[in-house]
């Protein structure tokens, strides 16, 4: 059980969790909706939440490549409660949770597009804001692209989550025998325990590192391990592991 202070929401937001709680707490199967769901990180997400107990629904602008992921899910998991879903509306309306897997830079026009019908929903940000020569942030002191997203959707609850693992990490969430941290920050109980559900179900090890403003340093630390990964060629498949006792 996780303990936030809440004294500062608002009536619907306090609403929200509630039904999403009820939600979790009936057993109902959640809906994750994936945006941008033919992308390296969409496609990863899709594959590895439709072995779990959700409805997963994908959002894609190249209809040929979702069509094609769709199969190969279904091929691989008979059991998947899987479908394409082209209206940005329609996708917002059914999801519980809608995962931005898109650049930096598309994410404020898809978060406009999907912002009529959010409301109180989890809206999970997977980015990492780096410039073009992976050298630095493109986001201003003292904000991250997660508290961004939040200032845009005000009445959802913006979860960081799975910024700091690589695609190819969904495929072996496991190096020297250790499962791979996945790191999550977030204001929100309720949203924080569906996200930290999703992180176990794709197979890495959830720490729950804060609350939204924490994002700041995980999208550094992002920064920093892709700026060493290119430097020492760890093939795209490092991670983040706290070794503790
Ligand atoms: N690659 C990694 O290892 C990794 C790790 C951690 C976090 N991330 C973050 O995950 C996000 C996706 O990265 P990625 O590597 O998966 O990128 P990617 O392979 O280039 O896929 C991004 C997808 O976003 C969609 N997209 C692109 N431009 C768009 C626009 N203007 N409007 C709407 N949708 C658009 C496209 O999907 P559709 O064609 O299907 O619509 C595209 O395939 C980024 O924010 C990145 O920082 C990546």
């Amino acid at each position: 059980m996780l303990f936030l202070d809440c004294t500062h929401w608002t009536p619907a937001l306090r609403e929200g969790s509630f039904v999403l709680s009820m939600k979790q707490e009936m057993n109902t199967k959640q809906v994750v909706a994936v945006i941008g769901a033919s992308g390296k990180m969409g496609s990863a997400l899709a594959k590895t939440l439709s072995k779990g107990n959700y409805r997963i629904l994908l959002h894609s602008s190249k209809t040929n490549a979702v069509q094609s992921l769709l199969h190969e899910i279904k091929n691989n998991y008979s059991s998947a409660d899987i479908e394409i879903v082209e209206d940005y509306v329609e996708i917002g309306w059914e999801a519980d949770a809608v995962i931005l897997a898109v650049p930096y830079a598309a994410e404020k026009g898809v978060a406009e597009k999907i912002r009529s019908v959010v409301n109180q929903k989890v809206i999970i940000s997977i980015s990492n804001p780096l410039n073009d020569l992976y050298h630095g942030l493109l986001t201003s002191p003292g904000i991250s692209a997660a508290e961004e997203l939040q200032k845009q959707l005000p009445n959802t609850k913006v979860i960081k989550a799975f910024n700091t693992v690589f695609a190819n990490d969904f495929y072996q969430p496991v190096v020297h025998d250790q499962k791979l941290d996945c790191f999550i920050a977030g204001n929100d109980e309720d949203a924080l325990e569906l996200v930290y559900d999703l992180v176990k179900t794709a197979g890495f090890h959830p720490i729950l590192a804060g609350d939204l403003s924490m994002s700041r340093t995980l999208e550094s630390m992002q920064l920093m391990l892709i700026q060493l990964t290119m430097q020492n060629n760890y093939n795209g498949s490092a991670g983040w592991k706290i070794l503790h006792n």
